[in-house]
């Protein structure tokens, strides 16, 4: 098997129509992309996979969707506007911009292996992120990094530069009229807490799921759609009493888990990095990314974090309502604690992809390229596959029938070889083979992706043995 690169699955998703360059016929637009007919498919059944075990299955938690754009204010309240930002510099010499913290981390892990471990040991004890300006600044001055692009050491010093997007809202353009594209869907929530705990009767503990796009200005946006500044999110806002918080957290990350794993990602592909003390955010009990091995190394998937009663605190003093919540068993009133695991539903998509993809060398010698999606998320369900077009009548019967209930791809084009192959790349997971023996015997030959196994099933049975085979 050949070792995946991003430039290979860049390539398929382009030439399979799962991902396209965005902007293309106009030279592209940096950095965004477009899902095209299956990538929609895929993206749309990972987000469903996760709305049904988060919120439709789950007792404790309920759905919302809120709008984008939402008074200023919010984002005062969720420090949004005062601390959303990168630290960034520019080399004097090239003019080119970089990161100060991605600088510093790169330096970090090319010279991890230092003879006194020094470096590693500060890492490990003080991330980056923790650092202030001066201190990023003096480590860059002290350790003598170069510009990446011109080898030069002449940085100018450190800038905070504010993620968000700005535009307005009607027809002047001033800052009493200035909103902002929301850079996490997490707010709404918030600021939705009553309404939903009202209308929904819930008590505490409960949740609230959304999933919706989200807008940051990213530096450094790339790898695909791994960091990109258009994106959606999927996030869950778990309201539970104050003591009772790091139950919840551990409830919930060993759910995300569940959730990643069930869907078919291995254990050597991610891990579970809990943050540091040094790198918490000061409002927060305890943090905990999972991390997936994507093919340019590891990278952050899910966030997951005790954000204590930081935002309800905080949208209770800047919008001065009373966000508390009054058990009526204790007759105790609290702001409570949140828990808050967030997912990016296009980045979960791309480990989704990396999982899936595979070079299998067959024993007749030849290569397959197959993506073996779990069929929860694979985005054609079943491929029919008419043996000839003679048998075209009949067979647009099955797949008529069958398309009722699944995403179904008919296709009557080349060898019945090349049919099975053009399926296995895009990760079907099985495909219905109507043959001149189906007119006789009412069965089709049913094939299986990932053992290219066959058997032969009636026809008046496909739905019931599917429904056991897609079941979630
Ligand atoms: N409400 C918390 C929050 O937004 P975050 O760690 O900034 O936390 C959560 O983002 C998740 O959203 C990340 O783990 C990642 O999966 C996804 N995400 C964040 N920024 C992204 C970007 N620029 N492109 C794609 N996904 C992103």
């Amino acid at each position: 098997m050949s070792e995946l690169t991003m430039e290979k699955l860049v390539a398929l998703c382009k030439a399979r129509g799962f991902i396209y360059p965005g902007s293309e016929i106009y030279g592209g637009l940096a950095n965004t992309w477009d899902y095209g007919n299956l990538g929609v498919e895929l993206k749309n059944n990972v987000k469903n996979a996760w709305w049904k075990k988060f919120i439709r299955e789950n007792p404790y938690n309920v759905g919302i969707d809120c709008a984008i754009l939402m008074n200023p204010q919010t984002w005062v309240a969720s420090g949004h506007l005062g601390g959303f930002s990168d630290p960034l510099m520019d080399c004097r010499e090239c003019h080119e911009r970089f990161r100060a913290d991605q600088l510093i981390e790169q330096y970090i892990k090319e010279h991890e292996s230092d003879a006194s471990g020094e470096n590693e040991k500060k890492q490990t004890e003080s991330p980056v992120d923790s650092w202030s300006k001066e201190e990023m600044k003096q480590y860059i001055d002290e350790k003598g990094i170069v510009c990446p692009s011109c080898g030069k050491k002449n940085f100018t010093d450190i800038r905070e530069f504010n993620l968000m997007f700005k535009t307005f809202q009607g027809v002047t353009e001033d800052a009493k009229n200035t909103v902002y594209l929301r850079p996490e869907t997490a707010q709404g929530i918030f600021v939705n807490f009553k309404n939903v705990q009202r209308t929904s009767r819930k008590k505490i503990p409960f949740g609230i799921g959304q999933i919706g796009k989200s807008f940051r200005n990213e530096i450094t946006p790339g790898n695909f759609i791994f960091r990109i500044r258009e994106f959606e999110q999927m996030e869950l806002e778990f309201f539970c009493e104050p003591d009772t918080d790091l139950k919840w957290f551990a409830y919930w990350k060993q759910f995300c888990i569940d959730w990643l794993q069930n869907l078919g990602i291995k254990e050597d592909e991610m891990r579970v990095r809990d943050h540091s003390a040094e790198e918490l955010s000061f409002y927060s009990k305890a943090t905990t990314d999972i991390e997936f091995m994507f093919p340019f190394g590891w990278g952050e998937l899910w966030g997951i974090a005790d954000r204590t009663d930081y935002d309800l605190t905080q949208h209770q003093e800047t919008a001065n309502e009373d966000l508390s919540y009054f058990d009526d068993q204790t007759r105790e009133k609290y702001i409570p604690y949140v828990i808050e695991p967030s997912l990016g539903a296009d980045r979960v998509t791309l480990a989704f992809l990396c999982n899936a993809y595979d070079e299998e060398q067959l024993p007749d010698g030849e290569t397959r390229t197959v993506l073996h999606f779990h069929p929860e998320i694979a985005p054609v369900k079943i491929g029919v596959l008419p043996l000839s077009k003679k048998l075209t009548e009949e067979a647009e019967k099955v797949y008529a029938e069958l398309s009722r209930f699944y995403n179904c791809e008919y296709d009557d084009r080349g060898n019945i070889g090349k049919r099975y192959r053009r399926q296995d790349e895009i990760g079907t997971p099985y495909c219905v083979t109507y043959d001149f023996e189906s007119q006789e015997d009412g069965m089709v030959t049913v094939r299986e992706r990932d053992s290219m196994e066959q058997e032969r099933i009636k026809i008046t049975d496909l739905q019931g043995y599917f429904q056991q085979k897609f079941s979630y």
